[in-house]
C-alpha cells in the first residue's frame, strides 16, 4: 500500500523497437525500480548504421537476460508486476517482434494484462519520470531520434495530434550520417556533440533548411548535402584543427532550425510548455538552446536526463501505468507495425 492507501502498481515495460534491448520496472507511473538496456551499438557501428536483420537477432540471444536483470535490480519476483507495457510501433518489424512475444509470453503466463505501446508516444512519457507534476496535455512534443524528427500538439487528455514530421532524413539520422562521411564512428550524434564543444559554431556558415516555411515540417538531407560539398571544395576542413569547427556548424544549424520550429508551434497553438525527447535530445547544445530560448520566450522547457531520452523501457512502463489505470488493455493477439500511428 502506498501513502494514499492504494495498492502500489508495478509495470513491467520492455522496448525492442530498434538495436536497444530493453526492459524496465516502473512503480505507480513515477519510480524507477530497474532500467536495464543492452545496447547494441558496438554491433552495428562496424557497418555505419542499424541493420534490421542482425539487430532482431542480437534481441533474440539477450531478450531473457535483460528482462531476468529488471527483476533482478528491482528486487522483485515476475509474480509482483501488475501488467506488461511494450512498445508494439514504430520500429523495425524484426525487432518489434522480439520484444512483442516476450510481452506477451508473460502476459499469457502471469495472467495480467497487456498494454500496447507507441514508441514516440512512449518518449514524450519519459518527461513524466522525473517531474513532481502529472501532466494532462496542453504542451508541443519535439521527438528527435534516429528515425524521426517530428512535432506534436498535445492537448488536454494526451489527444496527440503531429504538426510536423522530417520530409527527409531524421535528425539523429543526419548526425549519423555526416559522423559516417567523415569516418568519426557511430552512433554520430554524441560523437559530434563531443567534438563540436568549445569549437566555434559559426565559423562555417550552413543553411538553415525550412526555418521559416510557414508550416512545423522538417528537411536535414540538404543540410548533409551542404557539408559534404563544402568538404569536397576545400579538403582541409576536414583535417584535425578544422573538423571541431566543422561539424560544430553543422550541429548549430539542426538545433537552430529544431528550437525555433518549436517555438513557433508553441506560438502558434498558444503552449507554453514543450516537452523534448528522442536520442537526439541528448545533445548538450539543443539542451542549452532549448533551455535559453523557452526562458526567454516565457515557455516551460522539459528535457529528460540524457539516459532517458535514449531509447529505453522505463518510458514504456510510464505510458503504460497511464493506460493502466484507466483500464485500456490490449488483446493478446495484438501485431505490431512499422509506422506510427500519431
Ligand atoms: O531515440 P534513440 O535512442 O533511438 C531511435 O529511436 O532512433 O535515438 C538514437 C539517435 C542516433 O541517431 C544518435 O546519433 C542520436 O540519437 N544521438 C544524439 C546524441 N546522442 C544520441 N544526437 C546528437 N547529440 C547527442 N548527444
Ligand atoms: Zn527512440
Amino acid at each position: 500500500m502506498n501513502k494514499n492507501n492504494k495498492k502500489d502498481i508495478y509495470i513491467l515495460g520492455i522496448e525492442t523497437s530498434c538495436d536497444d534491448t530493453c526492459a524496465a520496472v516502473v512503480k505507480n507511473g513515477k519510480e524507477i525500480c530497474s532500467n536495464v538496456v543492452s545496447s547494441q551499438n558496438e554491433i552495428h557501428g562496424r557497418y555505419g548504421g542499424v541493420v534490421p536483420e542482425i539487430a532482431s537477432r542480437r534481441h533474440i540471444e539477450v531478450i531473457d537476460t535483460v528482462i531476468t536483470a529488471a527483476f533482478e535490480n528491482a528486487g522483485m519476483d515476475f509474480g509482483q508486476i501488475d501488467a506488461v507495457s511494450v512498445t508494439n510501433r514504430p520500429g523495425l518489424i524484426g525487432s518489434l517482434l522480439v520484444g512483442a512475444g516476450a510481452a506477451k509470453a508473460l502476459c499469457y503466463s502471469l495472467r495480467i494484462p497487456l498494454i500496447a505501446a507507441n514508441h514516440l508516444e512512449a518518449h514524450l512519457y519519459s518527461n513524466l519520470l522525473t517531474l513532481e507534476e502529472d501532466i494532462e496535455g496542453g504542451f508541443i512534443g519535439l521527438i528527435v531520434s534516429g528515425g524521426h524528427s517530428s512535432l506534436y500538439l498535445v492537448e488536454s487528455g494526451w489527444k496527440i495530434k503531429e504538426i510536423g514530421h522530417t520530409l527527409d532524413d531524421a535528425a539523429g539520422e543526419a548526425f549519423d550520417k555526416i559522423a559516417r562521411f567523415l569516418g568519426l564512428g557511430y552512433p554520430g550524434g554524441p560523437i559530434i556533440d563531443r567534438l563540436s564543444c568549445g569549437m566555434d559554431e559559426n565559423a562555417i556558415d550552413f543553411p538553415r533548411p525550412m526555418m521559416d516555411s510557414g508550416d512545423f515540417n522538417f528537411s536535414f538531407s540538404g543540410l548533409k548535402t551542404s557539408l559534404i560539398y563544402r568538404t569536397k571544395k576545400d579538403s582541409t576542413l576536414t583535417k584535425k584543427e578544422n573538423i571541431g569547427n566543422l561539424v560544430a556548424g553543422f550541429q548549430k544549424s539542426i538545433v537552430d532550425v529544431l528550437t525555433t520550429k518549436t517555438m513557433a508551434a508553441c506560438r502558434k497553438f498558444n503552449m507554453e510548455r514543450i516537452l523534448v525527447s528522442g536520442g537526439v535530445a541528448a545533445n548538450s547544445r539543443l539542451r542549452k538552446e532549448m533551455m535559453e530560448k523557452g526562458r526567454e520566450n516565457g515557455i516551460k522547457v522539459n528535457i529528460p536526463p540524457v539516459n532517458l531520452c535514449m531509447d529505453n523501457a522505463a518510458m514504456v512502463a510510464a505510458l503504460g501505468y497511464s493506460r493502466y489505470i484507466r483500464g485500456e488493455y490490449d488483446s493478446l493477439d495484438i501485431d505490431v507495425n512499422s509506422h506510427s500511428d500519431i
